[in-house]
């Protein structure tokens, strides 16, 4: 429950109708990259579906431009975006000339073919290809690896294997959640300057098929590899990450370096992992951007040293079973002191007794610390 009492004490809207707005509006929105992973719970959780971006009912769209495939419709009054979403289709149309917005979730496609997109392949900025049930093996030499000016990829739900990523240096933005895949082609963001935000939750990959791909992107503040099968962190994460999120993993350790190169990350979940007090060296996350930790879940049996800026902290369902004041104040005083503001620790061998006395100076700041 945290996570909805943090969710919604966040300002934020949810995307309003698509052809009330112009794509400025839309591409301006899209320029504020902590927002996505957040919206992304927030629509999941309140919402219970995926559609996390500008949609609307193809119902609602009024009449058809002349310029679209005959299966699906073109707004005159936003005659750049094709709507082909939930008609079963079983493929994917031609694009004619001048579409860059592409909505094809919820069908029953199962392979793209060769030269689909040959009249967009620079044009094209957004596809949507969500909840259908697509294999690798069935993507075509000629369609997704033709597209080199696309913005998004969203390409949730399907069946992919191995992810097939456009040769787009323009690509900011790209979810492929709840696939199976176990493979990412080396090299398959080099030079992706642009690339802000990445979304592998619910798949099958490990820390090797992610190691060096996000090197040296350094606009890439988000990774979400909730829900894989990592054993510890990638290499190679570009310094500027804030976001990285590995909730649902098999990782066991982190190594003392690994958050270091990371001086901006702010938030950082490892929930329902494999961690030991042992398998943590120490001060490992004793950064000071840190504003959120999330290590509920594992198998800790103290509190690790934690910066003086964090302001929220996870350990509910270890087997800590002390109240180590030092680990989060090693020295307290009038400018000494934890910013943090919640602390769980619930779902350990520890009550409120073993708080020590002197803990309200350096938890001055703390509105929130759970026992049970
Ligand atoms: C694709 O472009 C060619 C050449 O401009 C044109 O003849 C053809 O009609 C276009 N196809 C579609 C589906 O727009
Ligand atoms: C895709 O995966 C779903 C669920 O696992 C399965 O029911 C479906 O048959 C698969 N489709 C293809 C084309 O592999
Ligand atoms: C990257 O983003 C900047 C700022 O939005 C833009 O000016 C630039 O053209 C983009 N680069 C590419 C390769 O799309
Ligand atoms: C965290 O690191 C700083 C130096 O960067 C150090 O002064 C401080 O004592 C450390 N905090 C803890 C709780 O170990
Ligand atoms: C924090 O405490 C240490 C040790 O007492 C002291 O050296 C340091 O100056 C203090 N820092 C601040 C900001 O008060
Ligand atoms: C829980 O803590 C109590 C007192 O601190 C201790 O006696 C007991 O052995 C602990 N139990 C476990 C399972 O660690």
């Amino acid at each position: 429950m945290y996570r909805d009492i943090w969710l919604f004490s966040t300002t934020l809207s949810l995307p309003a109708d698509l052809p009330s707005h112009t794509q400025r509006e839309r591409e301006s929105r899209a320029m504020f990259p902590l927002r996505i992973p957040i919206l992304t719970m927030l629509v999941c959780l309140t919402v219970g579906q995926y559609y996390d971006y500008d949609y609307e009912p193809a119902s609602q769209l009024g009449q058809s431009s002349a310029n679209c495939a005959p299966e699906c419709v073109c707004p005159i009054h936003f005659p750049t975006a094709m709507y082909c979403d939930s008609r079963n289709l079983k493929f994917v149309p031609t694009v004619p000339s001048g579409i860059k917005y592409l909505y094809l979730q919820n069908n029953q496609i199962k392979e793209i073919k060769a030269g689909v997109f040959d009249n967009v392949t620079a044009d094209l900025r957004w596809l949507v290809l969500d909840q259908n049930q697509i294999t690798s093996d069935k993507i075509a030499k000629g369609s997704i690896d033709k597209l080199t000016g696309l913005n998004k990829l969203f390409f949730s739900q399907n069946n992919l294997t191995e992810a097939v990523i456009p040769p787009s240096k323009s690509l900011d933005e790209l979810k492929m959640m709840q696939n199976q895949l176990t493979k990412i082609p080396k090299g398959s963001f080099n030079g992706m300057k642009n690339l802000t935000s990445v979304d592998f939750q619910h798949n099958k990959l490990t820390t090797e098929s992610l190691n060096g791909l996000f090197k040296n992107l350094n606009s890439l503040v988000s990774i979400d590899v909730t829900h894989n099968k990592l054993k510890k962190l990638p290499s190679g994460l570009p310094s500027s990450l804030e976001v990285f999120y590995a909730d649902h993993n098999e990782i066991t350790s982190i190594a003392s370096g690994d958050l270091k190169e990371l001086p901006k990350l702010a938030y950082l979940r490892l929930a329902y992992n494999k961690l030991t007090d042992a398998s943590i060296p120490a001060g490992v996350f004793n950064v000071t951007n840190l504003m959120e930790l999330d290590l509920s879940y594992n198998k800790l049996k103290s509190i690790p040293e934690v910066n003086e800026q964090l302001e929220h902290l996870y350990l509910q369902v270890n087997q800590i079973n002390k109240f180590d004041l030092a680990s989060i104040c090693k020295f307290s005083g009038p400018l000494n002191y934890s910013r943090l503001k919640h602390l769980r620790l619930d779902g350990n061998n520890i009550t409120h007794a073993d708080l020590p006395d002197e803990s309200s100076s350096c938890l001055r700041q703390a509105s929130d610390i759970i026992f049970d």
